[in-house]
């Protein structure tokens, strides 16, 4: 929840979105819900900020840009496209993706020169030319969206978009293994679930549990996990 409270207010629709999609078995249904509404101005955009994530950022920081090349990134449940199109400043060849219709078409209305390649695709069925095929895949925030199930087969298919050579950044919420899992989402994420990222073919290369430092309610995973060269 980043809003302030108010009528307006995308976290309390997301809450009663939320709860009538898992209602009704549906886990993603809501997201594309939420963005119309948005859009269409019933409550404020969900997940709106300029420039990319803090985590993304110093990231990138510190690994520095991609190898001259075609370096190919990918960005998962990419929302209004700022974290992609950080990732295309810095010369990566992106194609960034969401469940959510309207998001893809926001982000390519709030970015009309983008070099970035927008998809309306799921994790759960991605395209099939999109396996193994990406030097960078970054997921932030997306798999502790969505409940367990299908939460494992997320995880699997993300990991299974990293290349030979490539490596997968994931930043999401985190919680001890022995916390009860929430009703709702977001659901953290245990230690146990952020190292099978690893599960398909892919080494572990960092899992750093960051607290932010103003606000220590908020918990981090940032990892990374690396693909050997084939
Ligand atoms: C919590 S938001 C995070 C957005 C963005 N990654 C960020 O860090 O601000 C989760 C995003 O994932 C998208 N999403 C949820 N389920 C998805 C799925 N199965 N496939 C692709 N995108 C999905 C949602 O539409 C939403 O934009």
């Amino acid at each position: 929840v980043v809003n302030a409270p108010g009528s307006r207010d995308w976290a309390g629709r997301a809450n009663r979105l939320a709860a009538d999609a898992l209602a009704q078995d549906d886990p993603t249904g809501w997201f594309e819900r939420l963005y119309a509404d948005a859009d269409s101005g019933a409550v404020s955009m969900p997940w709106d900020r300029v420039g990319p994530r803090d985590l993304l950022n110093e990231w990138t920081l510190r690994t520095g840009p991609p190898e001259p090349g075609d370096q190919r990134a990918i960005v998962v449940g990419c929302s209004l496209g700022e974290d992609a199109e950080h990732l295309a400043r810095l010369g990566f060849d992106t194609v960034a993706f969401d469940i959510a219709p309207t998001a893809i078409r926001l982000a390519r209305d709030r970015h009309p020169d983008t070099a970035v390649q927008y998809e309306v695709a799921d994790v759960l069925s991605p395209p099939a030319g999109w396996r193994r095929a990406f030097d960078l895949v970054v997921e932030i925030h997306t798999v502790q969206a969505l409940p367990d199930p299908p939460r494992p087969e997320a995880i699997a298919n993300i990991a299974d978009l990293v290349a030979p050579g490539g490596t997968l950044l994931v930043v999401a919420a985190r919680r001890a293994d022995d916390d009860p899992e929430p009703d709702g989402p977001p659901w953290p994420l245990t230690r146990t679930e952020i190292e099978s990222f690893a599960a398909a073919g892919l080494a572990i290369g960092v899992i750093e549990a960051v607290t932010d430092p103003v606000d220590a309610s908020h918990r981090r995973w940032l990892a990374e996990f690396v693909r050997a060269s084939s």
